[in-house]
């Protein structure tokens, strides 16, 4: 497009949402790039040429909202199938169901306690640092759950994520470890939930998918070589700009701190089921990955080889700038950093920040999109009439 009424940078699913709905409900024409060879942000996945199994490049990823006009939206791109999100872990070389629920206690203690008993059980143990205010995270695992429970699959699960030792992690960390004094072992509470039926990238790629909307991959808006640059662009033109909000300003009240995670995937032919389930934690400090995923479980409906399989394990590390950022570390340091930030980029010429990486946050899916959604009504007029 030659003269976009509107840039975006960045094709993750915020960038997707205000492309969408500047170009259908505001007759915009939008021109996103993406520093990435792909659509689509962390959302992306690809199918593994040798397999055909839906390969997610960034993470596992599970769409679940409660939201309805989230899930109203996101229907109009795609349908879900009935996918119901489990996880179990591994401690000791035992398979426990995750979160802690009933069957975790009762397989646990090799009991067969009662709501109410396990409710006195947990209660009972977590009781060991009653009256204390637990300042690090280690501490507050044991207040909340009692130390048997916290120390198998809470701990080192934790520690490995942080490569941090609990005990010199901050009790902020976790707020609640929810048990559920029931055997139902469903992950996500939320009302809808589901994988996109014909993948993500296709959903992705429905969402781009309009005559006034121009993809522009492999195009970094901070590369002075390319027309759409910040410097060409500034305080000219309306700007999404959904990248991290550090880099923007070139790191001037320095780097905000994320971790990131390694995947390491390896294609079998002795098996067609590894694992028999999508998501393994691994509980223990001996073992180095936190998780391992089997794809081909996302999509028990699909026609997949019976005969291979693809594993991916999943290593958890702080991330270095050149690393791609997952989860913001948020610190009390990261937490100024990020006061400044938000400072400048509220005097910033006709650019909106938006997306996890706009705003240093964690967002699910169904938030990046709901977040968009709002922004694109409160927000998005006023930018493309100055
Ligand atoms: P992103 O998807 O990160 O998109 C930002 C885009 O901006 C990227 O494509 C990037 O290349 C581009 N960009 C950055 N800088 C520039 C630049 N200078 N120039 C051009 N382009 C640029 N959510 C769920 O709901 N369920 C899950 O199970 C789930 N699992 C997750 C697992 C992992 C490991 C991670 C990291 C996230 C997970 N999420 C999950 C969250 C989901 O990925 C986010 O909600 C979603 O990515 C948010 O979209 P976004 O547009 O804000 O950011
Ligand atoms: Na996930």
């Amino acid at each position: 497009m030659a003269n976009p009424d509107l840039l975006i940078v960045g094709s993750g699913l915020f960038g997707l949402t205000i492309a969408e709905r500047a170009a259908v409900e505001h007759d915009a024409k939008v021109t996103i790039i993406d520093r990435r060879d792909h659509i689509g942000g962390n959302a992306y996945s690809e199918r593994d040429p040798e397999t055909g199994i839906e390969i997610h490049k960034y993470g596992a990823h599970l769409f679940h909202t409660s939201n309805e006009r989230v899930w109203e939206y996101v229907n109009r791109f795609t349908s879900f199938t009935g996918y119901v999100h489990k996880v179990y872990t591994n401690h000791e070389g035992v398979v426990y169901p995750m979160p802690i629920n009933l069957g975790t206690i009762n397989q646990f203690f090799s009991a067969a306690y009662t709501p109410d008993e396990a409710r006195a059980l947990v209660a009972e143990q977590a009781g060991e640092l009653a009256g204390s205010d637990p300042e690090n995270l280690n501490d507050k695992g044991i207040s909340l759950i009692g130390r048997p429970l916290y120390e198998a699959f809470i701990k080192n699960y934790t520690g490995k994520q942080w490569q941090t030792d609990p005990k010199d992690l901050p009790a902020s960390i976790i707020s609640r470890l929810p048990v559920r004094y029931t055997y139902d072992n469903r992950y996500f509470n939320d009302t809808f939930e589901g994988l996109p039926t014909d993948g993500y990238t296709a959903w992705l790629e429905r969402m781009a998918d309009h005559p006034n909307i121009e993809v522009r991959l492999s195009t970094d808006y901070f590369d002075t070589h390319q027309g759409l640059n910040k410097d060409a662009v500034r305080g000219r033109l309306p700007v999404v700009y959904t990248g991290p909000i550090d880099r923007y300003f070139d790191y001037a009240h320095g780097d905000l701190k994320w971790r990131t995670i390694d995947l390491e995937t390896e294609h079998l032919s002795t098996t067609g089921d590894f694992q028999g389930t999508s998501v393994m934690n691994y509980a223990d400090a001996g073992i180095p990955f936190t998780r391992i995923i089997e794809p081909r479980h996302f999509h028990p409906e699909r026609d997949y080889p019976t005969d291979r399989t693809v594993i991916q394990r999943e290593f958890s590390r702080f991330a270095e700038r050149d690393d791609e950022p997952y989860y913001p570390v948020n610190g009390t340091e990261d937490r100024e950093t990020l006061l400044a930030y938000r400072e400048l980029s509220a005097a910033e010429p006709r650019t909106i920040f938006g997306g996890r990486l706009g705003t240093y946050q964690y967002l699910d899916m169904h938030m990046a999109i709901g977040s968009a959604l709002s922004v694109a009504d409160n927000k998005l007029p006023d930018l493309l009439r100055a």
